[in-house]
């Protein structure tokens, strides 16, 4: 199928190319001029495993193809993915402008023929509706242009541009965005109209039916039918349950410190309970990244604007904020006065396999350790790779983890990097004035850290 993507970020690149790899044409849109410029270079803009491969050979072969050119995008698709960003606003609302200016130019350049225009982006509830309330302003206002140019006949042709718009929400995660999409644990599609959803099932087909999945004999994913605002809510109340589950498993962590249990157990012991489960109970310095704490804070928001107080999703929110700062508070207790004294990071972004900073927890840490006078230096394999371009400040980013340690008072472990098991702390603690680890992610084993001559203090263990 020839298919369209307009936002090439983390959805809509590995989306795009996804897509192409299964065997459909597909354009990719982005009105980054840079970016467009580099992924034509063979290039990902983004760190993601396995995404550069895959986007280069899809690329040679043709099915592939990048662009500045919203016109040129949709006019070769039937399906046009809509996957800009949707920031948060200072509020907490979502900043819909970007999905707002693509949804017009989608309308101001639609051409001939059923189009299924897909919102992929994670938009308000009730943005189905307004989505196609914006592409109609966008053709109306094609159509005074070509009145005005003379053009009646290509005018009145316009209005036979006919187009549903569905919801199809995106669970990627970064950092396995690829093993993702070939293996979603279910795909949603939200619509009035059954034809629409019809032609997304057979441009999922390939993925429906396990055919670059890691196990092809599971039986096909399955598919959820939804109208579009229940789709839209789908997205916004799995990333609100997964948030407040972290939140839960801080909270009793915190617990635990105080009345002496490991919280690693605790999680084990109720995780074996299938009606709980294991995973999202790993307690440490909280949540972060582009999507939780924006999509919390964006449904807390719309149950506001009807006249409802979310007092859990608040609450997960306060636990999270709170939590962030729980490193600080360890090292305090380990270092009496901070002022003057120098801390290492053992990562930044914030989960590992990502080079992504949004909203990243070692923000928050920076900014504190400053506050109280601290030296912060910081190691992570991406970041430290690619240099400061995330605008980081107040923080010296080392290049590798033997100069991070060397003269530090304490490491922090912010993000649980695979590598940062096998580093040799012990050279690591010879070279620091106190061999003090905090583990915000409860991801080393105390007693080999022990051994190699640290004080290791976990999260509620
Ligand atoms: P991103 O910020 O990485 O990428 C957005 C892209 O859109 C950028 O390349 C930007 O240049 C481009 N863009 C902005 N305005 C444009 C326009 N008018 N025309 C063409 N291109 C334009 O965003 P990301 O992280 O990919 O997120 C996209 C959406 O997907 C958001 O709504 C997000 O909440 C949602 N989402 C993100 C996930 C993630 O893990 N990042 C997971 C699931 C959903």
């Amino acid at each position: 199928m020839r298919v369209c993507v307009i936002g090439t970020g983390y959805v809509g690149l590995v989306t795009g190319v996804c897509l192409a790899h299964t065997g459909h044409h597909v354009i990719c849109v982005d009105n980054n001029e840079e970016k467009v410029k580099l992924m034509k270079a063979g290039q990902s803009p983004i760190f993601e495993p396995g995404l550069s491969e895959l986007m280069q050979s899809t690329y040679q072969n043709g099915l592939l193809e990048f662009t500045t050119d919203i016109a040129a995008g949709v006019q070769h698709g039937e399906i046009l993915f809509i996957a800009v960003g949707t920031p948060p606003l200072p509020t907490g609302e979502s900043d819909t402008r970007y999905v707002e200016a693509v949804a017009r130019g989608i309308g101001a350049n639609l051409n001939d023929g059923y189009k299924v225009i897909v919102n992929k982006s994670t938009v308000p509830i009730g943005s189905g509706d307004w989505v196609r309330m914006i592409v109609m302003d966008g053709i109306a206002e094609r159509q005074k242009v070509l009145v005005g140019a003379g053009g009646v006949e290509a005018a009145v042709q316009k209005i036979a541009a006919e187009f549903d718009v569905v919801s199809n929400p995106e669970f990627l995660r970064e950092g396995s965005a690829v093993y993702d999409t070939f293996n979603p644990d279910r795909i949603v599609l939200g619509s009035n109209n059954q034809k629409a959803i019809d032609l997304m099932k057979q441009l999922y087909t390939p993925i429906i039916d396990r055919k670059y999945a890691e196990n092809p004999s599971l039986p096909p994913v399955p598919v959820v039918e939804t109208d579009i605002n229940s789709a839209e809510m789908i997205k916004y109340a799995a990333n609100a349950f997964l948030a407040t589950k972290i939140s839960f498993i801080n909270e009793v962590a915190n617990i635990c410190d105080r009345v002496g249990a490991d919280v690693t157990q605790v999680a084990k012991g109720i995780g074996l309970d299938s009606r709980i489960g294991g995973k999202f109970l790993q307690a440490g310095i909280g949540w972060g990244g582009s999507c939780f704490p924006k999509d919390v804070s964006a449904l807390v928001h719309t149950a506001k604007d009807y006249n409802y107080t979310a007092e859990l999703l608040e609450a997960a929110v306060k636990v999270n904020q709170r939590q962030r700062l729980i490193a600080v508070d360890k090292l305090q207790q380990e270092l009496k006065i901070l002022k003057g004294k120098s801390v290492g990071l053992l990562g930044l972004t914030f989960k590992p396999d990502t080079d992504d900073m949004r909203d990243a927890p070692a923000l928050n840490i920076i900014e504190e350790l400053n506050r109280l006078g601290m030296k912060v230096k910081a190691y992570d394999p991406i970041v430290s790779q690619t240099g400061l371009r995330h605008g980081l400040s107040g923080v010296i980013v080392e290049t590798d983890p033997e100069r991070l340690a060397d003269g530090c008072d304490a490491l922090v472990l912010v993000t649980e990097w695979d590598q940062f098991r096998t580093l040799d702390y012990a050279k690591m603690a010879k070279l620091m004035n106190h061999a003090v680890i905090i583990d915000g992610r409860n991801f080393l084993n105390p007693k080999e850290i022990e051994a190699a001559g640290f004080r290791y203090v976990g999260i509620g263990r």
